[in-house]
Formats: C-alpha cells, sequence, structure tokens
C-alpha cells in the first residue's frame, strides 16, 4: 500500500510557468520535470533518466518528447522510451521505460500526485467555491516559508494569534478571548464552524472593524479551507463573504511553497489591494512561523501544551495521526 503522501495532489508551479522546454521542480525531496506535449497537455516524470541517470530537465523537447541531454533517448509524457539513438532498429520496452507522476492543471496551478498508479484515489483539497460563478478567483502567492507544511497548516487554523501577529489587521489587543468553537468529524476529516472574532480589518474590502464568522474544513493533510463572512457593518458590500484554500507545495519536509486560492463575492475590488492584504496577512505569519522549532510538528502527546482554545489545533493533529502522516511531522 502506497503511504498518504504519494496518494495527494499537491501544487508544484504556476501553470503558466509549463511551456515546451523542460522545467524542473521539488515535491517533497523528489526531482521531477514538467513540460507541455504537443496537444499542450502538462506532463512529468521523475527527473532522472532510466540509462545512467542523468537529469532529464538537462534535456529538450521535440515534437512534444522529451531528449534527454546525454544519449538521446526520447521519452513521451507517460514515460515510454520511444527511441535510442545508438540503436536505430532497437524497440525500446518497459526496462526503458523513466518513471511518471501524474499531473493535472487546477485552480491556475499545475498539480502532481507521486504515484501515478494509485492518482485515481489521490485526496484534492475540498475547495467548494471553486465552482461558484458567483465567486470571483484569485490566486495569492507564492510565498516561501522555512518550516514544515503541517505547522502551515495548523497556523492558517489558528484564530488566537490574530490579535498578537496581526494586531490592527485581523485582531486587536483587548480582543483576544476566542469563544468556544465547534468541531465536527467527518468520514474524510472535520470541520469547525461557530468560529467568531473581532476584526479591526474585516477583509480588503472593509472600511471599519466588526465581527466575522470563519469555517474551516480541513480534508487534506497539507491544505485547508476558510470561509470569512464579515457582519455587515464593517462596510463590506451586503452577502459579502470569502473562502481561502491554504496550498502547499511541501519542498522538503521543513522547507514549503504556498499559495491562497481566494474565492470573493466580489468582483469590483482592485485585485492589486486583495494581493496586497493577503501578502500584508503572510508577511506577519512568516517570521513567527520560521521561528517555531522543532519546524515538524510535534504529534506525540506531551511534546507541546495545549489548551482549550487549541481545540483546532489538536483535531488537525489528530487527524494527521489518523491518516498515519510521516512527512512534516515528528
Ligand atoms: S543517461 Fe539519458 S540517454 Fe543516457
Ligand atoms: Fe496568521
Amino acid at each position: 500500500m502506497p503511504s498518504i503522501e504519494h496518494l495527494l495532489w499537491l501544487p508544484v508551479c504556476d501553470a503558466r510557468q509549463v511551456q515546451e522546454d523542460p522545467l524542473s521542480v521539488v515535491l517533497m525531496d523528489q526531482a521531477l520535470v514538467l513540460w507541455r506535449d504537443q496537444n499542450g497537455t502538462a506532463c512529468g516524470l521523475y527527473d532522472q533518466c532510466p540509462h545512467r541517470g542523468a537529469r532529464l530537465s538537462l534535456g529538450r523537447i521535440c515534437q512534444g518528447q522529451l531528449q534527454c541531454a546525454y544519449h538521446g533517448w526520447m521519452f513521451e509524457g507517460q514515460g515510454h522510451c520511444t527511441q535510442v539513438p545508438a540503436l536505430p532498429h532497437f524497440k525500446p520496452g518497459t526496462s526503458q521505460r523513466a518513471k511518471a507522476v501524474a499531473v493535472q492543471e487546477r485552480m491556475g496551478l499545475v498539480w502532481v500526485c507521486l504515484d501515478a498508479m494509485h492518482a485515481e484515489q489521490a485526496i484534492w483539497p475540498a475547495f467548494a467555491a471553486e465552482w461558484n460563478a458567483s465567486m470571483r478567483k484569485i490566486n495569492a502567492g507564492p510565498y516561501d516559508v522555512a518550516t514544515s507544511a503541517p505547522r502551515i497548516v495548523e497556523n492558517f487554523l489558528d484564530m488566537s494569534h490574530f490579535s498578537f501577529v496581526h494586531d490592527g489587521w485581523l485582531g486587536q489587543a483587548g480582543h483576544s478571548e476566542i469563544p468556544d468553537i465547534e468541531l465536527t468529524q467527518s468520514d474524510t476529516g472535520f470541520k469547525i464552524t461557530n468560529a467568531q472574532v473581532w476584526q479591526p480589518n474585516t477583509s480588503a474590502l472593509s472600511k471599519e472593524g466588526g465581527m466575522v464568522a470563519y469555517t474551516y474544513e480541513v480534508n487534506h493533510p497539507y491544505s485547508a479551507v476558510l470561509t470569512k463572512v464579515p457582519d455587515a457593518q464593517s462596510g463590506v458590500p451586503p452577502g459579502y463573504e470569502e473562502s481561502i484554500v491554504l496550498l502547499i507545495q511541501p519542498l522538503t519536509a521543513d522547507a514549503c511553497r504556498v499559495w491562497f486560492r481566494m474565492a470573493v463575492a466580489d468582483f469590483d475590488a482592485d485585485v492589486e489591494d486583495v494581493l496586497a492584504f493577503q501578502d500584508k496577512i503572510f508577511s506577519q505569519d512568516k517570521p513567527v512561523l520560521e521561528s517555531q522549532t522543532p519546524r515538524l510538528l510535534p504529534l506525540g502527546a506531551g511534546m507541546e501544551s495545549n489548551v482549550a482554545s487549541d481545540k483546532s489545533s489538536v483535531a488537525y493533529r489528530r487527524f494527521l495521526q489518523k491518516l498515519a502522516v510521516t512527512f512534516g511531522v515528528c
């Protein structure tokens, strides 16, 4: 049975970065090469030639196939070798095959599942707002962060840091108390509802402070979805809400690249303002995230101290344990 980390869809780059030249990317310590075939479909292989181990990303694309730079073997997008130039009459077989990953494009990003054979079963972040046409979609990031993916997810779920790390933005000194939240388990993860917080800046569009209702959903070990409904008194347009999905490319166990895919119920706001707000918030989180030791998220009992307002963190740690996640935890 493949490990859970191999059964995840994870982002590896902006879709616009994959062109006709080989692009090297890293996912969970694995070097990969991506390119577009003749149909414009993104495809990817482990970045190691089956012949003598040269990096395939040093090669070039000829008629949609990747040609290794060392002896010119040709590979199509699923890894089949189609030609060995030193033996023009030889029909390459499975022992000449390069190892492929499964590749898809979604949400403006290119996604990889490391186990191409079992990609059908792999977990996608559940982002229901993605399919809602009345919501405008905006990608923020990428942001590079020197910590593990689980530390970043846990920070995304944590509301009790708002009045300290985001003082004057998502929280304010004197508004530190976090009322009890509701936690619901599901077959695929968990959900947090009824989380209320007072925010001086409820969103990029707000004009005044106000109460905001938060909902969180977790169904993927390295992703989480947040939905915010600010009180209308904060000056946001009537019916305004926003959903943000946290998307992480774990480069190594303790270094990541992060994107946020936002769905906002507003088509008028200047995209630069929405992005500037997100950049500001993340620039406040990053130094704290990078200061946390160990960088890997501790799952063992008693390794860190939990109190009642850490309900979402505790639920997330249990979720990782249940899935038997080993990458990014200790
Ligand atoms: S190492 Fe790639 S063709 Fe020889
Ligand atoms: Fe934060």
